[in-house]
C-alpha cells in the first residue's frame, strides 16, 4: 500500500503529536513527498489551542515551526481517511483501539527500542523536551524512509 496520509495521535494534541506532525512535514518537504500529515488528541481539553510553549520552543530550536497548529480531537472518520494512524505511546494506541481504529501503530515501532514517547505535559519545565524531540525525530524519519519512500 502506498502511504499518502498519516495522522499522529497523542492525549492532548498540544505537546507530542504536534511535534510529530511538524517533523513529518519537514521530512516530507525534504523528500519532495505529496502526503497529507495531521495530528490529533484522544482528549478534548485543549481543542482549538496552540501547542504548548515548550513544544513550540524545542521545535523552533530545531527549525520546525509548529506555532500555527491548533489542537483537534481525533475522529472516527480519521480511521478510514488516513492510511496510517500512529499513537505516541501505548495508552494512545489502546485508546485508539477502543475508539474503533483497527490497526493503529505506535511511533516506537519505528525506532527508540519501541519505547513510549514520554508525556511532557507533567514535566518540570523545559528539561526533557530535547529528549522528546530527539525520539520523535528519529522515529518519524525512519517511518517516512521505511513506509512512505519507495
Ligand atoms: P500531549 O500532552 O498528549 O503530548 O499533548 C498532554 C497534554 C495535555 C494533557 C495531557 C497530556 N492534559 O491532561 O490536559
Amino acid at each position: 500500500m502506498q502511504v499518502k496520509s498519516i495522522i499522529f495521535v497523542c492525549l492532548g494534541n498540544i505537546c507530542r503529536s504536534p511535534l510529530a506532525e511538524g517533523i513529518a512535514k519537514k521530512y516530507a518537504k525534504e523528500y519532495n513527498l505529496d502526503i497529507k500529515i495531521e495530528s490529533a488528541g484522544t482528549g478534548n481539553w485543549h481543542i482549538g489551542e496552540a501547542p504548548c510553549p515548550d513544544s513550540i520552543k524545542i521545535g523552533q530550536q530545531n527549525g520546525v515551526d509548529i506555532s500555527s497548529q491548533r489542537a483537534q480531537l481525533v475522529q472516527v472518520d480519521d480511521f478510514k481517511n488516513f492510511d496510517l494512524v500512529i499513537g505516541l505511546d501505548d495508552n494512545n494506541v489502546r485508546d485508539l483501539k477502543k475508539l474503533g481504529c483497527k490497526n493503529p501503530l505506535k511511533l516506537g515501532d519505528f525506532g527508540c527500542d519501541g519505547d513510549d514517547v514520554p508525556d511532557p505535559y507533567f514535566f518540570d519545565g523545559f528539561e526533557g523536551f530535547d529528549k522528546v524531540y530527539e525520539m520523535i525525530d528519529t522515529c518519524v524519519k525512519n517511518l517516512i524512509e521505511n513506509k512512505v519512500l519507495n
